[in-house]
């Protein structure tokens, strides 16, 4: 059975507690459920995605079958269905200002669902990545949630201060050295109508998530997105809206491609539906569409930073930010993609057009290695230690 107090961990006790919420609270069984005991909910139906080829629930089960559970009958369901379930990521820690704490039972890694977040979209979110017990770029992602938290209207939890202390405390606790940190901004708690008026507090998740795989510099193919582009009032924040992005990747891999590109409205090369987008071009410059109406990436802006080094070695002949139409994207040297998630990836081909000569590209690589050695090495503005 899942112990869980609603009192903080004593390693926590200096970490506000914004929520007085009790973890019962928390619990995830409707409260109308009586409603299903008086027959309200007749029939259940098959619930099936199209990866999924087991249903979710047996459309024969009668209702008086369905369980009504305790908080904790259902936190150890909860924690079973993680045991049981578990893929390449590994959830080890999580903070939650609802109930001022972190977790390390999977099963207790849970938001509520009055969260206007989880009902509206009405929240926003961020990640860094952890190298070797470092946080890569933590201050540039927390300054980026909390534009992203200002754009969305949502007043913060804590300050930018507080915020960093409660990330680098949720990764100590979690012991883990090499993954990513990822973490939210929410309207909070309330009620389930579409006015944030009655939440009653912004609350602040955060997640660390284990992954110990290299990271791979093999060429890709992407093709160009069918799925809109999102209104540049919602593409420069991250928002947990991120439906256009799933849609533009599922049609990448039907398509037997990584990514979708995305153009802006004027047909000029936006981004991917979660990196940057940069090219090699044949005199020699590495191009980059502008950041106006599209996620300012903080690996993006870090690879500019550090591509300066090649333009003084020669290799490159100069950096630009810019309009880059797709006629000039496609007959470009080297085209590569750029975020926390690929850090920098070659891309080999686009849609028909194959880029440069088919392999991946000398500078995108150097680019990468730039990255890495950023990552393990860096200087202290971009490494954030985590004291374990
Ligand atoms: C839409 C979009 N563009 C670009 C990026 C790259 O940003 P960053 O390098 O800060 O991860 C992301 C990252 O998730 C993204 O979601």
């Amino acid at each position: 059975m899942a112990s869980l107090s609603a009192s903080p961990p004593k390693c926590m006790l200096h970490i506000p507690t914004t929520h007085d919420y009790l973890l019962h609270d928390l619990c995830l069984v409707p409260r109308n459920l009586s409603l299903m005991k008086q027959g309200s909910l007749r029939e259940l139906r098959f619930v099936r995605s199209s990866n999924q080829t087991e249903p979710l629930i047996d459309s024969t089960d009668k209702l008086s079958d369905i369980p009504l559970l305790s908080c904790s009958e259902a936190m150890e369901r909860l924690k079973q269905k993680r045991e049981n379930q578990k893929g390449k990521q590994q959830f080890l820690a999580m903070y939650s200002s609802i109930f001022g704490g972190i977790v390390t039972d999977a099963g207790a890694m849970v938001i509520p669902m009055d969260d206007h977040m989880v009902h509206r979209g009405h929240g926003v979110f961020d990640t860094a990545a952890i190298m070797n017990g470092y946080l890569y770029e933590l201050e540039q992602h927390i300054a980026r949630i909390i534009r992203s938290a200002s754009m969305a209207k949502i007043v913060l939890p804590y300050d930018h201060e507080t915020i960093r202390r409660i990330l680098v405390q949720t990764v100590s606790a979690s012991k883990c050295t090499k993954g990513s940190l990822r973490y939210w901004i929410s309207a909070g708690p309330g009620d389930f109508q579409l006015s944030p008026s009655g939440c009653h507090q912004p609350a602040l998740y955060a997640i660390v998530i284990e992954d110990q795989s290299l990271f791979d510099s093999r060429g890709v193919k992407v093709v160009t997105s069918s799925v809109p582009i999102k209104h540049p009032l919602f593409a420069t924040m991250k928002s947990v809206n991120y439906l256009p992005n799933v849609l533009s990747k599922m049609e990448a891999e039907e398509k037997g491609a990584y990514a979708a590109i995305w153009l802006d409205e004027d047909g000029f090369v936006a981004e991917g539906p979660n990196m940057n987008v940069a090219f090699v071009t044949k005199e020699k410059e590495l191009l980059m569409p502008s950041f106006d109406k599209i996620l300012s990436g903080c690996t993006a802006k870090r690879v500019l930073t550090l591509a300066e080094g090649l333009v003084r070695d020669g290799k490159l002949h100069g950096i630009r930010v810019d309009n880059v139409s797709v006629e000039e994207g496609k007959r470009a040297d080297e085209m590569m993609l750029i975020g926390s998630g690929v850090l920098v990836r070659p891309v080999v081909q686009w849609d028909e057009q194959v880029i440069g000569n088919g392999e991946e590209g000398p500078i995108t690589l150097t680019l990468l290695n730039f990255i890495l050695e950023d990552m393990k090495s860096g200087p202290s503005s971009v490494r954030v230690p985590v004291p374990y």
